[in-house]
């Protein structure tokens, strides 16, 4: 490791021990959510419904673990899939600058494949016409149906190195079902990592028109799912590096 990198490291360290800092960001986020921050930004002009924070963070895992598959659960204006995929298409572009190819080709292997149990069809339509289609397949339907999860594992067979993202109904009992299904997805040294865990740490009040809240959340089902499954662990250092995140306890590693 070098200086820098040890440098990082005990900096992320220190300011997750520092309490005004914590309690500051956990502010930003009480105070940023009901007003759907996380509505204001595009990727490659595609809506994403994120905190700009944890896109960077998919980027370091991305550039780190170069999936060649990535599952994500949950695509609304497509702006995370056309995200995943220029970062398929960056990671085709290096791959072809490393062997000393001339020409990338605008197709490869790599892919995103995107599952939403309603594809409006103006969302459908600007995600195929979008330069970043190439790299994305999408499959309408519940996540959980077990004919959508057959579909999904058959793909996925065929690829060697998984990453997954799950961020559809945000319910306890089904993103448990999503981490039972998709989980096992996961090449080991990658992340399943599963979003709006945030639910957990905000006032009750706060979700009053949803069906997910506090107590029954992102969270509470990554909790019970590590309770059945040591195949995974919490890598605490990307949510005490970020802060500001939707995904506490939700970059999940792949260790066994
Ligand atoms: C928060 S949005 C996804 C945002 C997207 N990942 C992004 O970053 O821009 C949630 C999506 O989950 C979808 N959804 C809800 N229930 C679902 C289910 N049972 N199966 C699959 N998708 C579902 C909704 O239709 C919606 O498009």
């Amino acid at each position: 490791m070098s200086d820098f990198e040890q440098e990082v490291r005990d900096r992320i360290s220190a300011m997750s021990r520092d309490g005004h800092l914590r309690e500051s960001a956990h502010e930003l986020m009480r105070a940023s959510l009901p007003p759907q921050y996380s509505y204001n930004f595009a990727w490659m002009s595609r809506p994403i419904i994120q905190y700009p924070q944890d896109i960077v963070a998919m980027q370091e895992l991305i550039w780190a673990v170069r999936p060649d598959l990535i599952v994500e659960t949950g695509i609304a204006h497509g702006g995370s899939l056309i995200f995943s995929a220029s970062m398929l298409a960056l990671l085709d572009l290096s791959d072809a600058i490393e062997s000393g190819a001339e020409v990338m080709a605008t197709t490869s292997n790599r892919k995103v494949l995107g599952i939403d149990i309603d594809i409006r069809p103006h969302n459908k339509a600007a995600i195929e016409a979008h330069p970043m289609a190439s790299r994305i397949q999408m499959i309408e339907g519940s996540s959980v149906a077990p004919e959508i999860v057959a579909q999904v594992h058959e793909i996925a067979a065929g690829y060697r190195r998984v990453l997954v993202c799950l961020d559809s109904n945000h319910t306890h009992s089904h993103v448990l079902e999503e981490l039972q299904a998709y989980a096992q997805l996961t090449s080991i040294g990658s992340y399943c990592v599963v979003f709006d865990t945030v639910v957990e740490d905000m006032p009750p009040e706060m979700f009053g028109d949803r069906p997910w809240g506090v107590g029954d959340n992102p969270k509470t089902a990554v909790w019970e799912f590590l309770k059945q499954n040591g195949n995974f662990e919490i890598d605490t250092t990307i949510q005490n590096k970020l802060l500001i995140t939707v995904a506490p306890d939700g970059y999940l590693r792949r260790i066994g």
